[in-house]
């Protein structure tokens, strides 16, 4: 469904999707990086265990919160990648950090 444009010369990072190792540009959204390798989802709902994935891409709808750097509940959407940044599903409902 997605397919990464990429520039050759463009600047990139290393970040980590489920274990698996990405190389993606510097200025990606982590949203659209995960979904450029077509994961069949990135969280599931609270309530029904549903299976979602990003959708509207800029801040609205709330479908891309994953796990981010260990912090729950991030719209992967709104940040860009940073170079080691781990990423991961979430899974239903999650607690914010103190
Ligand atoms: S994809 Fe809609 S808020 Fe991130």
């Amino acid at each position: 469904m997605f397919r990464r444009i990429t520039e050759p010369d463009a600047e990139t990072v290393i970040i980590r999707f489920e274990g698996e190792r990405l190389k993606v540009a510097a200025h990606e959204t982590v949203a659209a990086a995960v979904l450029a390798t077509n994961p069949e989802f990135t969280r599931t709902t609270p309530i029904s265990g549903e299976k979602r994935a990003p959708y509207c891409l800029m801040g609205t709808c709330f479908e891309c919160l994953m796990e981010i750097d260990g912090e729950p509940n991030r719209q992967a959407c709104m940040m860009i990648v940073t170079d080691g940044m781990v990423v991961k599903r979430q899974t239903g409902k999650r607690e914010m950090p103190e």
